[in-house]
């Protein structure tokens, strides 16, 4: 596809290196291009090579700018380590996904006795029991197969016809089929793999099984160690505590619960650092302050807008980003319509009550909201990143982008509101 802006760019960049335009790029009658000359070709290289501001899905640290989370990657590696069954729990597009992938591949690459099954129970929510369990013995399967080639080793005759001979067909065969394959594991492999289960999107499975599928993992970790899995780590929007509550059972009080917080100012600065070094283009500090002051480091706002300013506006890349540019680039983040504020809009919608605290939140007329986490509303919208607990005991939303676009959302009844209590 014809893409002008990239094109305009190219040809500018052409002209800065080089002293000519090449007028077929823009369409021209220049005759067929002349090889590159070495300088030309080294920028034309990196230029392919450059990463970009991620904002769909699971960042990259090949193609994406990544805030590497270092400390917290060491926290979660030792809880690991330690065989702990944990819980990562975070709201919607807070980078779960990729802090547990980025963990893993860390984990694994450190130390190759690590045996990691990864899961996604994305897809399950409304299958039935047999179907869920065949499915995840598939999966399983398929992991345990896609470690043995990585690690260039084949799996032993025996445990490739258990493989084969086995079926999980509910929670009691899944037990039965850990301890099987963990003693084989031992049994034909010398040394000691500790099988590490991972399931993202754990909230997807079907809630009918969500009590046996958890009692059965629980009854594994009460037993004698080593056990298998050795660590089981769910990635889930909720945290398993508040489900089970809302059950009115429990049957995993065994979690350890790992919060994932947003990015701190000193980490959306070295996501911008990164870059200001390979780009060239610098951020000013006023306008790096004002991305993390708006977003409160909520990790896809930080790079949506770092996207724009990067991509979408058209900037010189010779230019300083500025707040010119910055004030631009956060008044077309509100005008559209992102996946983020779909799941925003999604959690506001679902009850009347959750409309009526925004709308006394973000009212410049009504008293605040009292920060009560045992109240049912706001612990649903805390849960999902909607809003949060402010310094002085009150209720406030997550972030003044949320607070902005929630404003625009209920425009009309606010104002009808404020007027009001004007008159
Ligand atoms: N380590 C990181 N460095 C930079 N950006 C990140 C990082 N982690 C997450 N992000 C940003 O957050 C977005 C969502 O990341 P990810 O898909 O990992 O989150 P998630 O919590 O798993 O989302 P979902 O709830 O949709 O499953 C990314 O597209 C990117 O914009
Ligand atoms: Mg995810």
């Amino acid at each position: 596809m014809f893409d002008f802006h990239a094109t305009v760019w190219y040809t500018i960049v052409d002209f800065a290196i080089t002293g000519h335009y090449d007028l077929a790029r823009l369409g021209g009658n220049t005759p067929a291009k002349t090889p590159r000359r070495p300088r030309e070709r080294r920028f034309y290289q990196q230029e392919e090579k450059m990463r970009r501001f991620g904002t769909q899905g699971r960042v990259y640290p090949d193609r994406h700018y990544v805030v590497p989370r270092t400390e917290e990657i060491a926290d979660f590696i030792q809880r690991v380590k330690e065989g702990r069954y944990i819980v990562l729990f975070a709201p919607r597009q807070t980078g779960k996904t990729t802090f547990f992938r980025l963990a893993l591949e860390t984990l694994t690459t450190q130390d190759t006795t690590y045996f990691p099954i990864q899961l996604n129970f994305e897809e399950y929510e409304e299958y039935a029991a047999a179907d869920f369990y065949a499915s995840l013995y598939r999966e399983i399967k398929k992991e345990i197969e896609r470690v043995f080639r990585k690690h260039r080793k084949v799996p032993a005759d025996a445990l490739v016809r258990f493989l084969e001979n086995t079926t999980i067909t509910d929670h009691v065969s899944m037990h039965e089929f850990f301890r099987k394959f963990g003693e084989r594991l031992v049994y034909h492999h010398n040394n000691w793999q500790r099988v590490i289960l991972f399931i993202d999107t754990f909230h997807g499975i079907p809630l009918a099984l969500e009590n046996s599928f958890l009692a059965s993992l629980r009854s594994i970790y009460l037993t004698d160690r080593p056990y298998c899995p050795h660590s089981v780590c769910f990635v889930s929007v909720k945290s398993i505590i508040q489900r089970d509550m809302v059950n009115a059972v429990s049957p995993f009080n065994i979690q350890d619960a790992f919060h994932l917080p947003n990015f701190t100012f000193e980490q959306v600065r070295e996501l911008l650092t990164q870059y200001a070094d390979e780009v060239g283009q610098g951020f000013g500090p006023e306008v790096v302050e004002a991305l993390y002051k708006q977003t409160v480091g909520q990790p896809f706002l930080v790079n949506r807008l770092a996207e724009i300013l990067t991509e979408e506006m058209d900037i010189l890349k010779t230019e300083l980003i500025t707040m010119r540019h910055f004030s631009g680039a956060y008044a077309r983040i509100l005008q559209e319509h992102n996946t983020n504020f779909e799941h925003l809009l999604t959690h506001i919608r679902r009850d009347l009550r959750f409309e009526d605290i925004l709308m006394r939140i973000v009212s410049h007329s009504i008293r605040g909201v009292f920060f009560d986490r045992h109240n049912e509303c706001i612990d649903e919208l805390t849960t999902n990143g909607v809003t949060s607990k402010g310094n002085d005991g009150t209720c406030q939303i997550a972030n003044p982008i949320y607070f902005d676009y929630i404003r625009q959302i209920f425009g009309t009844q606010l104002k009808e509101i404020e007027q009001e209590s004007l008159s």
